[in-house]
């Protein structure tokens, strides 16, 4: 598929996990895809395995001026942009379904999944997948929605 040729992505911390993974799929199916992240290193770093049509922007999200200056360069570089993935940002997630089960013991792995409509954690690229379809034309009809991918989390969650 080439959902995105021609068109301009940015995507806030696209450094690593969701962010990145996107970054690829949206290469993939054409686009050009600008990202971001606190540290010139690691924005490098992505954009270099991402190849020639990934650029990066150091830019604190946290940091209004520097939110502003990014605006700028895109509109520098592209012209335009098509789509903007809000994705930067930080936390602790438990329990939640895209939790690295690397960081947890088998028993409480089994016990967090087992919570889990999927019986699983999810992976980056299963968000990438979903942020990709709402990017596209495909979507073209849908506004307003909130998408929870959770592997079923919150729907088996009594309230
Ligand atoms: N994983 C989950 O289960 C989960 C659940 C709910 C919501 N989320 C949210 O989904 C987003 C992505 O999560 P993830 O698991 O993919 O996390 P991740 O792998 O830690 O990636 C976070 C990305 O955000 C960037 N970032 C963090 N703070 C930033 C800031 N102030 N300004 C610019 N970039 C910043 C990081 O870049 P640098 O470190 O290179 O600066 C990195 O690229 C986050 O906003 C997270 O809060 C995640």
């Amino acid at each position: 598929m080439n959902r995105f040729t021609g068109k301009t992505v940015l995507i806030t911390g696209g450094t690593s996990g969701m962010g990145l993974a996107t970054a690829h799929r949206l290469i993939t199916e054409g686009a050009r895809v600008v990202i971001t992240g606190r540290t010139r290193t690691r924005v490098d770093a992505a954009v270099h395995g991402l190849g020639p049509n990934a650029s990066g922007v150091v830019a604190d999200a946290a940091d209004l001026g520097a939110v502003g200056a990014l605006m700028e360069t895109v509109r520098d570089r592209h012209g335009h942009l098509d789509s903007l993935f809000a994705n930067a940002g930080t936390g602790t997630f438990l329990p939640f379904p895209m939790y690295p089960s690397a960081a947890l013991s088998t028993a409480q792995a089994k016990a967090l999944t087992g919570q889990i409509v999927a019986g699983r954690f999810g992976r980056p690229e299963e968000v990438a997948a979903a942020v990709a379809f709402l990017a596209s034309s495909d979507a073209s009809y849908i506004n307003g929605q909130d998408l929870i991918i959770d592997g079923g989390l919150v729907g088996a969650v009594p309230v």
